[in-house]
């Protein structure tokens, strides 16, 4: 019998795509090229599944397109807010993520956001980098300490908890959190987070605060204007979830007005632009989307996607469906 015919859009690490070729009729991308829109629907009429990364847009349109022969779309990624569920559902395709791999490299890239901002290393690193640094004085470069202090979780998935278990027991820190989907009380204890009962409560008591929502209809610039006036003044945002989450014209006024006082930035509304305003500030630290990129994740996550199609064509559930 054939073997499924599987598009993989961008290059994986070499294990993963070792293991692809061994289970598939597989198309690799060896220049890692973006497909655009015409290429994706190349792919979805000439595969029968497809690994997707996050800057592939599956759209209604290439889900709902005659000649279609994709059956399902198996993202190589957590998030799947480029893939248009509702239509995968309406259309009979099946969609699969990439949970768990990436929980602990995800949250490790908070905690250096979070201490980077706080520490100034960005800034410091450019001083050093650029020959100004003069040497050592009481006074330089002063920055905010992180031990001890407030850190407030929007959310408290996989990645939010192992946020909070780095940050209290590693860091001493309170941790807050708020989630429609509450703790017991044994995990809240576990890892010392504590429940407020709306998102204003969280930001009024936080030094930091530390995104872990996905992006739907409804977390869609979840943080705005609004949002942060309420933050405290000295307070520092972080965000590796997902760009659409933050209003970042807003959040670039904010940090203008003194409103908060830094953000430490892995993802971004419009990626790769990012925009002119957060590139000049110091107390910014910014990142190109690295929450889960070691290489110990990045082939995990390959395995993954690939086991997910693996069960899929051999007749059985996919472990990761989500639609
Ligand atoms: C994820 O897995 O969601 C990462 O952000 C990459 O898409």
């Amino acid at each position: 019998m054939a073997r499924p015919k599987v598009i993989i859009t961008r290059k994986l690490p070499e294990a993963a795509e070792l293991r692809a070729r061994e289970l598939f009729d597989v198309e690799l991308n060896a220049a890692d090229t973006q497909l655009d829109v015409a290429g994706l629907a190349r792919a979805m009429r000439e595969a029968d599944g497809l690994i997707p990364c996050v800057a592939d847009k599956i759209t209604a349109e290439l889900l709902a397109a005659s000649g279609r022969r994709v059956k399902i779309v198996s993202n190589y990624g957590v998030g799947y807010n480029n893939i248009d569920v509702d239509a995968a559902k309406a259309n009979g395709v099946v969609v699969t993520n990439t949970p768990d791999v990436l929980t602990e490299d995800t949250a490790d890239l908070a905690l250096t956001l979070m201490l980077a901002t706080a520490r100034r290393a960005g800034e410091g690193e450019r001083e050093v980098r650029s020959g100004k640094w003069t040497g050592w004085r009481p006074t330089h470069m002063l920055a905010t300490r992180v031990n001890g202090k407030t850190l407030g979780l929007i959310g408290i998935g996989r990645i939010g908890r192992a946020v909070a278990r780095r940050a209290h027991h590693g860091f001493g820190m309170r941790v807050l959190y708020h989630d429609p989907f509450p703790l017991s009380d044994a995990e809240a204890a576990s890892i010392g987070a504590e429940r407020r009962e709306s998102i204003e409560a969280v930001l009024a008591e936080s030094d930091f605060v530390s995104l872990h929502c996905p992006a739907t209809p409804e977390t869609k610039h979840l943080m705005n204007a609004a949002r942060f006036a309420q933050m405290r003044n000295g307070a520092i945002l972080i965000n590796t979830a997902r760009g659409d989450v933050v209003n970042e014209g807003d959040l670039i006024d904010a940090l203008r007005s003194g409103a908060i006082a830094g953000a430490g930035l892995d993802v971004f509304e419009k990626e790769p632009v990012v925009p002119d305003a957060l590139k000049g500030m110091e107390n910014v630290v910014l990142l190109p989307h690295l929450g889960s990129a070691t290489m110990e994740t990045r082939v995990a996550m390959g395995m993954r996607a690939l086991d997910n199609l693996e069960a899929f064509f051999g007749g059985r559930a996919p472990r990761d469906r989500v639609a």
